[in-house]
């Protein structure tokens, strides 16, 4: 199973997400600032992964610290450093407060504990993701029936998380089971990650799968035969409301029309249990030219204007079920999801 992100060293090792399905490229990081510009730059993607490489950063941050700085400094610069590369996965501020957390148990106790502890936790973090992963797809495959298709987007496997997926992870859960016929995956348009990434790990595990225009999703609803549409989260707010790649509202809405089940499936460090609703979560908007070209090709006439929103919110109400490594959580959210948490 391939891991996008782990230590090796005193350096954090990554692969280039950018890069695939063309070439695949390991970078070799060693200061915080560079996983930031990875985050940024999408070189590391997925709400999980996110995470995990800016809990690596941190322990990086202090794994080098320079002769006679100050710990709690560098810390707290690089904290602050990586919480604003993306603001929309809810993970990255739940990685880093738990790293701060660590930071502030052990910061008497001398440089090289200290430097341990962070690596320390920065490495639980990443097992119990992939542990948490594994258990989300034992949930998740109970809830297909035999023979089943499914539609999913962008990319939720392997690449997004500690190791194992949790869309995806489902997919590959009931796949294992002998239960799942043929995945549609939506290109996801405009980063590619389902064209790309999604297509690039079922390839691999040998998952049958067609790739789809996004704009085919309706079409493909319609005609019957989608056992359940499976989808990853950025944020869970307390009622449910769950943001996530962009697209994802028009296939919530468009499986509700065609009686489709709606799963959202997400490890419980994607829930947001202080915001109240979808409304307080801050939606990324990046630049214009990832509309306006793909893969290096501009294909919008000179002059044309782009708007870019990274993410949409679904609304509780069109969501079948919640499925975490804490089991299967069905409305109502706001009294079910807090409970499952507790
Ligand atoms: O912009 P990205 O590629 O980071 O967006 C990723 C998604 O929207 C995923 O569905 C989500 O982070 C869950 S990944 C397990």
């Amino acid at each position: 199973m391939i891991k996008p992100v782990y230590w090796e060293e005193g350096a954090v090792k990554l692969l280039d997400q950018t890069r695939l399905p063309q070439e695949e490229v390991w970078l070799t990081l060693t200061s915080w600032g560079e996983v930031a510009e990875a985050i940024r730059e999408m070189r590391v993607r997925g709400a999980p992964a996110i995470g995990i490489a800016a809990a690596y950063g941190l322990a990086l941050a202090i794994w080098h610290l320079p002769r006679g700085a100050d710990p709690r400094a560098a810390f707290q610069e690089a904290a602050q450093g990586l919480s604003e590369t993306r603001p929309t996965a809810v993970n990255l501020f739940w990685a880093i407060r738990r790293m701060e957390r660590a930071f502030e148990k052990h910061q008497d106790e001398g440089l090289s504990t200290l430097k341990e502890a962070l690596l320390g936790e920065a490495e639980k973090i990443h097992r119990e993701d992939i542990q948490a992963n594994r258990e989300i797809g034992a949930h998740g495959a109970a809830l297909l029936p035999r023979g089943a298709r499914v539609l999913t987007i962008c990319n939720t496997g392997a690449l997004a998380t500690g190791g194992y997926g949790t869309a995806l992870g489902v997919i590959r859960a009931a796949w294992e089971q002998g239960k799942l016929e043929l995945v549609y995956a939506c290109e996801t348009r405009p980063r590619l990650q389902g064209a790309r990434l999604t297509a690039w790990e079922l390839l691999r595990e040998k998952i049958p799968f067609r790739l789809i225009a996004d704009s085919a999703a309706g079409t493909l609803l319609a005609r019957g035969g989608v056992a359940a549409v499976l989808v990853g989260a950025d944020r869970i707010a307390r009622n449910g409301d769950t943001a996530n790649k962009i697209g994802t509202y028009t296939l919530a809405v468009l499986a509700n029309r065609h009686g489709v089940p709606f799963y959202v499936v997400a490890p419980s460090s994607t829930v947001d249990l202080e915001l109240p609703s979808g409304e307080g979560i801050p939606i990324e908007e990046r630049g214009e030219e990832e509309v306006l070209a793909a893969c290096g090709c501009r294909f919008a006439p000179e002059g044309a204007r782009a708007w870019n929103p990274a993410f949409d919110v679904t609304p509780a109400e069109l969501i079948t079920a919640i499925v975490t490594e804490r089991g299967v959580i069905r409305p109502p959210y706001h009294e079910t999801l807090p409970a499952a948490l507790a």
